[in-house]
């Protein structure tokens, strides 16, 4: 990773050479996962502050839960999804391009509500792959994390059907990693390395051969029953082994004056006693040095897989990434849909919106009163007056939201928008005046004048 082609100036250099130094001390170990740092250019985004995020209600905090733009629009069925949606609304854009971009993949979905609801379903199977991915980087992935990204993969061919049949770009769909994933891995491992239930058979011949040492235990404990009750004439003697104890024979207090003296005493019970003889403490060896080799194979045939799988980690969070868009652009289709929205247009020269609606507050009424709004070059502010509790607030911030949806790629609230590309949204301002002045007056600016 080379720091020079970013081009930071000393204080960014300090702050990321801190955030290195953080990272260093509280993952204790190196950091090999991060992707270059890219520079938020002001002259991306839409500038919205933290106050703004507040009074807008955009974002879930622990006041207002359900209550906020995100909680209306996320229809997202992957957590990166939703996790990247939080960071869209705080990150509207404003390259017309862009928002217009998104619209349209808004639009293509929601023009085939079927395939829509379809790639609902195969969404919701995909895991937390970003999580996963990051793991597998940190050399902390678990084996039921392996098989949910293969899990995650096998859904791949089926998404890309969908989109391919929408004409839209579809996603890499690693076979090779899911080969490899699905011979490597059994299909339920235990959630520890080196118990011999992790990695699949065939995938190591060493590690086989001693797990079929105790694939055959059974009918070989059998076998030794058989021969030592004939030997002795105790019908009931059992051959066993256990964790703690190893191979044993066990006889009951009845029959222990049959047990021949080759028997050596091992432990105790209260109606039975445990015996070993030669030939079990001889298996006995066999069968703890199979162990420490299946235990010491599997946790170097893991640790092997997660290095190879490292090679996939940058392909895999571009993976991420689509998936996360494609989750909450076909959300964005939904929630047009349900809540009844309409595709924003965009023009430098007019602010419009005709009956319009607070989306979050809509949701909690029946009888919401649509509102418009009309400015141009000649009608640049209005001065809005109401009594007490008639909806200014709700007003202004609805106008706001509506012009975030749409820079965000969502449809709005509306029955019809034409909306500037707002660079900063300043209702801080507005909402100290609303303090000042008992008629709240909305003041627009033109992007073209912020000094910004
Ligand atoms: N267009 C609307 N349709 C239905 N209900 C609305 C509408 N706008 C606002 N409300 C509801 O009316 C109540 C008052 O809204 P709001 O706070 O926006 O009024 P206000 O004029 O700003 O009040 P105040 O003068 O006290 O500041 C809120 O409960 C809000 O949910
Ligand atoms: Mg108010």
């Amino acid at each position: 990773m080379n720091i020079d082609v970013l081009n930071l100036n000393n204080n960014e250099l300090l702050a990321l050479g801190a955030v290195f130094k953080y990272l260093e001390i509280t993952q204790k170990q190196k950091i090999t996962h991060f992707s270059l740092p890219k520079h938020f250019k002001s002259s991306n985004n839409m500038i919205l502050d933290s106050t703004t995020i507040l009074n807008l209600g955009l974002l879930p905090n622990r006041e207002n839960k359900g209550k906020t733009l995100f909680d209306v629009l996320k229809f997202t069925k992957t957590p990166m999804g939703s996790r990247t949606l939080k960071q869209w609304i705080s990150k509207p854009l404003i390259d017309k391009k862009s928002i217009e971009k998104r619209l349209e993949i808004v639009e293509i979905f929601r023009n085939d509500p079927l395939i829509m609801e379809e790639l609902k379903e195969y969404l919701s199977s995909i895991r937390d792959i970003e999580r996963i991915i990051s793991r597998i980087s940190l050399l902390r992935a678990t084996p039921r994390d392996l098989v949910a990204l293969r899990f995650s993969l096998e859904v791949l061919p089926y998404i890309n059907e969908l989109l391919s049949a929408l004409g839209l770009d579809t996603l890499e769909e690693f076979h090779d990693l899911i080969g490899l994933l699905h011979s490597a891995i059994t299909e339920e491992p235990s959630t520890q390395v080196g118990t011999g239930r992790v990695i699949k058979k065939g995938f190591n011949n060493e590690l086989d051969q001693y797990k079929e040492i105790f694939e055959n235990s059974s009918v070989f404990l059998k076998e030794i029953e058989l021969k030592e009750k004939e030997k002795t004439g105790i019908s009931n003697l059992k051959v066993s082994r256990n964790k703690i104890y190893g191979f044993y024979i066990e006889v009951t207090k009845a029959n222990i004056d049959k047990v021949p003296p080759h028997y050596i005493r091992k432990q105790t019970l209260v109606n039975s006693e445990r015996f070993i003889t030669e030939e079990l403490r001889n298996l006995e060896e066999k069968y703890s040095i199979a162990e420490k080799k299946i235990d010491e194979l599997e946790k170097r045939l893991f640790n092997n897989l997660i290095l190879e799988l490292q090679k996939y980690v940058k392909d895999l969070k571009i993976l991420s990434s689509n998936i996360s868009k494609i989750d909450i652009l076909r959300g964005f289709a939904e929630a047009s849909i349900k809540n009844n929205y309409s595709k924003p247009d965009f023009d430098d020269d007019n602010f419009v919106i005709i009956n319009g609606r607070h989306p979050v507050v809509e949701q909690f009424t029946d009888s919401f009163t649509p509102n418009s709004i009309k400015l141009d070059r000649s009608k640049r502010f209005v001065i809005l007056t109401g009594p007490n509790m008639s909806g200014k607030s709700t007003y202004l911030r609805q106008i706001g939201i509506i012009s975030i949806m749409a820079q965000i790629g969502s449809y709005v609230p509306a029955e019809y928008a034409k909306l500037p590309i707002l660079k900063i949204f300043l209702p801080e301002l507005v909402l100290k005046m609303m303090l000042l002045v008992e008629n709240l007056l909305f003041l627009w600016r033109w992007r073209k004048f912020l000094p910004y």
